[in-house]
């Protein structure tokens, strides 16, 4: 299941982060790609600058901090340092699954769910889609600037050529607290009916058997 989250960034924030990204150096993106990968990335990363680095991650993480369907989806644990990629005419990502684990530099985490946030208008550029290969078949993503889509990380997926235009994203990669994909488009789903029955029948049992099922499998299928 992958979840679409428009609007993740504000126009303040969007406007923000391009300003701290005007004139900032890109390099290959092979460094960074393993061994499989490397062979069918063709884009460019955000170079090494850490105070550069430090105001963007700050604005990112704070949206995420404060929006409830990327916490009631992803139930993340920890969340990697953003990665900003760029797409120019000619570029593309062939088909590849992310690395499973992630943070050789510092902490290792394991990769559960992976996010694009899209920071560039849809209509600034020609192609680059973030294609995913889903059991329902393949899904195409291109969202308007701000918006984030967030999807299982063991899916296979690839991003188009970018042919016109310059394709900019934002992308982080979660360990989440519940690591099987199905559990947590279970608890996801739950979590909806239990909000909608908090909200309209509070003293109701039902909802608290509802409410108590949800904390109760939380609990049985996280680990921290
Ligand atoms: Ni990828």
């Amino acid at each position: 299941m992958l979840i679409e989250i428009p609007g993740l960034l504000n126009a303040a924030q969007l406007e923000k982060l391009h300003q701290t990204l005007g004139g900032a150096r890109f390099v290959d993106g092979k460094l960074s790609a393993g061994m499989a990968a490397a062979r069918v990335k063709h884009n460019e990363e955000l170079a090494q600058e850490p105070e550069r680095l430090q105001l963007l991650y700050r604005i990112l993480m704070s949206s995420l901090g404060h929006n409830a369907t990327f916490k009631r989806f992803a139930l993340p644990n920890k969340v990697a340092d953003f990665i900003f990629a760029r797409y120019q005419p000619g570029m593309a990502y062939g088909d590849h699954v992310d690395d499973p684990i992630m943070g050789s530099g510092g902490p290792r985490f394991r990769t559960d769910v992976s996010m694009t946030v899209f920071l560039n208008q849809p209509e600034d550029y020609e192609g680059g889609e973030l294609v995913i290969r889903t059991p329902y078949g393949e899904k195409q993503v291109k969202l308007a600037a701000g918006g984030a889509v967030i999807y299982p990380s063991s899916s296979l997926h690839h991003v188009a050529e970018v042919t016109r235009g310059e394709r900019l994203v934002a992308l982080t990669w979660i360990q989440s607290f519940v690591r099987d994909a199905a559990r947590r488009e279970l608890l996801f789903e739950l979590d909806q009916a239990r909000d909608h029955l908090l909200r309209t029948a509070p003293d109701d049992e039902h909802s608290k058997l509802v409410d108590r099922s949800y904390a109760n499998l939380l609990r049985m299928w996280a680990d921290v």
